[in-house]
Formats: C-alpha cells, sequence, structure tokens
C-alpha cells in the first residue's frame, strides 16, 4: 500500500474520509511528481503481407507455408464438406513439408459464425495445448476467414493465422483486409476485431466444385468492387463472361487478383475502418439486414449483397443520380451472373426495420452508398425509410420485367 493512504472501506460509515497523497515511486520525492506527466504509448501498426492466388497452389501449399512461418505448430481450420473435398491434399501437402496438423472441423455454413462455436474451438485449442508460435490455416469459404481470423484474435490475445480461402467470395474479397467476426442473432459481423493474417492463398481451380450459388454469390463481391472502382474489370466481366461462368482458372484468376487489388486500393486510407462512411459497403447496408431477416439461412451473402446492389441501382435511378445507360449495365451484368431477383421472397419493410436498429446503434448516421457510373460511387446518409422502400419496389419491377419474378 502507498504510504499515507488511509485504508478506507465503503462498506464502514464509521471510517474516516481517505486522505491519499501521491505514492512514492521507487524513491522519488513527492514534489517531483506533483504534476502529472503525459505518457505516450506508440503502437507499431504496420502489417504486410502477400496475396497468392495461382492454379495448382493446393499441393505445393506446404512447402510455402514453412518457408514463412518456419517449423511451428499448425491447426487446419476447416468445414466438413470442404475437408471431405480437400482435407487429405491440404493435409499431404503439409506432411510433405514437415509440418503437422490438427485440424478442427466445423459444420458447413453462415451458421458456423456464431459465439458458440468460437466458444467450442477455443475450447479445443487449449485442449491440444495451442501454443501462441503456432499458425491456423483457414481452409476454406468466408466463413472460415472471419470465425478463424477471430478465433486467432482471441485465442492467448492474438496467434498468426493464414487465409487458404477455398471459395469465389473468399478469394476476391474475405480473406482479405484483416476483418473478422462472429454474428449475433440481431446483427452481422456484430462481435469481431481487426486481425491480420499471415498471407492470403487461393487456388482457383478448387472453385470447380462450388455450386451454382455459392459460385454467383462470390461474382456479387467481384461485381460490387467492379462498380466502386474498376470499369476495367466491370468491363472484363461483361466481355469474358463465358470464360467466367465457365470457372476457366486462368481467367478466374485474373478477376481474383484484379478484385483483391482493388479492395486493397479501397482500404489503403482506412485499414481500421474508422470511417464509416466507405464505399465497399455497396450493397452490404441491406445486404446484411436481409440476410439477419432471413436468419442466416436460406440466403447466401452474394445473394443479399446483390440484392442490395440492385435497390442502390433503383434508388440512384429514381434520384437520376445515374445515367440510365449505367443502370442499365449494371442490371445486365447482375442478370449475365444470376445475380437479379430473389430465391425467396423478402419482406421489404421488415428489413427496413432493421436497417433503423444498425442506425440506432450506430448513433443515427448510416450511410448508403449508391452507383454514380460504372465504377464510380457516391456515399450518402440522407436516404429515409420510404426511399429504401420505394428502392425495393422498383427493384422488384425491374427485376419482373427483365425474368418474370
Ligand atoms: N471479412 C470480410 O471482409 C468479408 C468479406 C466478404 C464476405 N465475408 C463473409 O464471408 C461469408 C460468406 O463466404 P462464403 O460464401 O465463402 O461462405 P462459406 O465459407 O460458408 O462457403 C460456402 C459453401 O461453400 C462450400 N465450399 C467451400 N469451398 C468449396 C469448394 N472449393 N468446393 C465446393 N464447396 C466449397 C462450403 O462448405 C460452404 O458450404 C459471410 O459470412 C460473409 O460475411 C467476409
Ligand atoms: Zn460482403
Amino acid at each position: 500500500m502507498a504510504p499515507n493512504a488511509t485504508v478506507h472501506d465503503p462498506l464502514s460509515p464509521s471510517m474516516p474520509k481517505p486522505t491519499i497523497s501521491p505514492p512514492l515511486i521507487a524513491g522519488v520525492p513527492h514534489a517531483a511528481i506533483a504534476r502529472p506527466v503525459p505518457l505516450e504509448v506508440t503502437v507499431e501498426a504496420r502489417h504486410r503481407y502477400e496475396i497468392l492466388v495461382e492454379r495448382g497452389l493446393l499441393a505445393r501449399y506446404g512447402a510455402l507455408l514453412r518457408s514463412q512461418v518456419g517449423a511451428v505448430s499448425v491447426a487446419v481450420l476447416t468445414d466438413h464438406d470442404v475437408h471431405a473435398r480437400y482435407g487429405a491434399a491440404l493435409l499431404e501437402s503439409l506432411a510433405r513439408a514437415g509440418l503437422t496438423a490438427e485440424t478442427l472441423l466445423v459444420s458447413p455454413g453462415e451458421q458456423s459464425k456464431s459465439l458458440e462455436v468460437l466458444g467450442v474451438l477455443l475450447e479445443r485449442l487449449a485442449a491440444i495445448s495451442f501454443d501462441r508460435r503456432g499458425v491456423i490455416v483457414n481452409f476454406g469459404g468466408g466463413v472460415i476467414c472471419d470465425l478463424g481470423g477471430f478465433l486467432a484474435s482471441t485465442y492467448m490475445r492474438g496467434v498468426a493465422y493464414v487465409n487458404f480461402s477455398t471459395t469465389l467470395i473468399g478469394q476476391v474479397d474475405a480473406s482479405v483486409g484483416g476483418k473478422v467476426a462472429v454474428n449475433s442473432p440481431v446483427a452481422k459481423n456484430l462481435i469481431g476485431a481487426f486481425h491480420h493474417p499471415r498471407h492470403v492463398a487461393g487456388d482457383p481451380e478448387l472453385l470447380a466444385t462450388l455450386t451454382h450459388r455459392d459460385f454467383r454469390s462470390g461474382m456479387a463481391e467481384a461485381i460490387k468492387v467492379a462498380i466502386i472502382s474498376g470499369p476495367e474489370l466491370f468491363a472484363t466481366l461483361e466481355q469474358r463472361q463465358a470464360a467466367v461462368t465457365a470457372r476457366d482458372p486462368d481467367v478466374l484468376g485474373s478477376v481474383i487478383l484484379e478484385a483483391a487489388r482493388l479492395k486493397v486500393e479501397l482500404l489503403r486510407p482506412d485499414p481500421y475502418e474508422q470511417d464509416l462512411q466507405r464505399a465497399l459497403n455497396l450493397g452490404h447496408t441491406l445486404g446484411h439486414p436481409i440476410e439477419t431477416e432471413m436468419g442466416y439461412r436460406g440466403i447466401k451473402h452474394g445473394e443479399a449483397v446483390a440484392i442490395g446492389m440492385g435497390v442502390a441501382t433503383a434508388i440512384a435511378l429514381e434520384k437520376e443520380l445515374i445515367p440510365p445507360s449505367a443502370a442499365r449495365r449494371i442490371f445486365d451484368l447482375l442478370q449475365a451472373y444470376d445475380l437479379l431477383g430473389f430465391e425467396e421472397p423478402i419482406d421489404a419493410a421488415r428489413v427496413v426495420e432493421r436497417v433503423r436498429y444498425i442506425r440506432l446503434i450506430r448513433g443515427k448516421h448510416l450511410y448508403f452508398v449508391l452507383p454514380e457510373d460504372v465504377g464510380r460511387v457516391r456515399i450518402t446518409d440522407a436516404l429515409e425509410d420510404q426511399d429504401l422502400v420505394r428502392g425495393f419496389a422498383d427493384y422488384a419491377l425491374e427485376v419482373r420485367r427483365r425474368i418474370g419474378r
């Protein structure tokens, strides 16, 4: 206890008032520390990592990982389906490089991005005595990248991880940027952190086995970044649609790298998302509440984002912020990749209700990203609820005109 401090028991009313004078620190007389001296803490926050997307990378991956992280313990986080398809190939590749790995398995799908699953995984890491020099290999789609990144950020206050993403969403978007999270029943990605991977890897050959819905879901994120700042990528997606849809690994590989490059450029000025006015939220301000409304079932993330982009385009058109020819190109591209319309009926009023809730927890301002042209967006907080309801209705009309549902 510091000298001159009287013990104060708040439960005892008879105790005298405490008199506390500055403590004597390491022999420094009181007078010398009478005025508080501000302390400054500088935290080094530089991160540099590679994004490697290459055909056939899976077979070489063990050697790559070993060359970057050394002979450390490895925990592979993956889902049952990815494990069944590609788990053996990954483990063999790691073994050839002299790395032995524990495998942590979760159920496939968005439901695994939960606090419950995170808790089980943390216990599991502790049970296998995973040490803080080890590395977690996230081997799967965006769910695995988000969940495993958050796991890595919380276990022992942070261990290293890498993303080897096996879905298009993972490769073009989720594996890059260090945003990691799990969902809560009230809002998507509500519980999370920023924790950057040691590297990002992907093999476009693995995309051959994605379902049509998972593939188009990934295309939605590629189209998103093209609308925001990639008119050339947008044109490539228009012109090479046949090869992209056929999942030609070379064409896909270059689309993925260009989409990831555009994302990195957009993140550069604001890596920790201080600014909530982010162009990368295009399609998400409505897409996330749509997913929450559907209970994270029945709709894929990219499908919800595509609806969000369609509604944003309809709003921009109605407000005459975008030339009709550019809006037509956006609707055409969404249609070309089978991203137009609703797989299941969506209650627009309830989605807008959820938007209102998010606005509340964000402190009134909620920013919407609207396309102004192909390759350019505008960010506004001036949209009213009725603009959103109208946007939904206009978009639904556009969908009915084009595909009759
Ligand atoms: N952190 C970010 O910046 C960011 C960005 C975009 C998306 N996300 C998140 O990503 C998630 C969606 O990603 P996702 O669609 O990849 O989800 P996912 O990980 O659930 O993968 C979708 C499905 O594809 C299967 N799969 C994975 N690889 C496969 C392969 N090669 N062949 C066959 N099937 C395969 C999985 O088993 C799963 O059923 C969402 O939770 C979203 O919020 C995060
Ligand atoms: Zn997204």
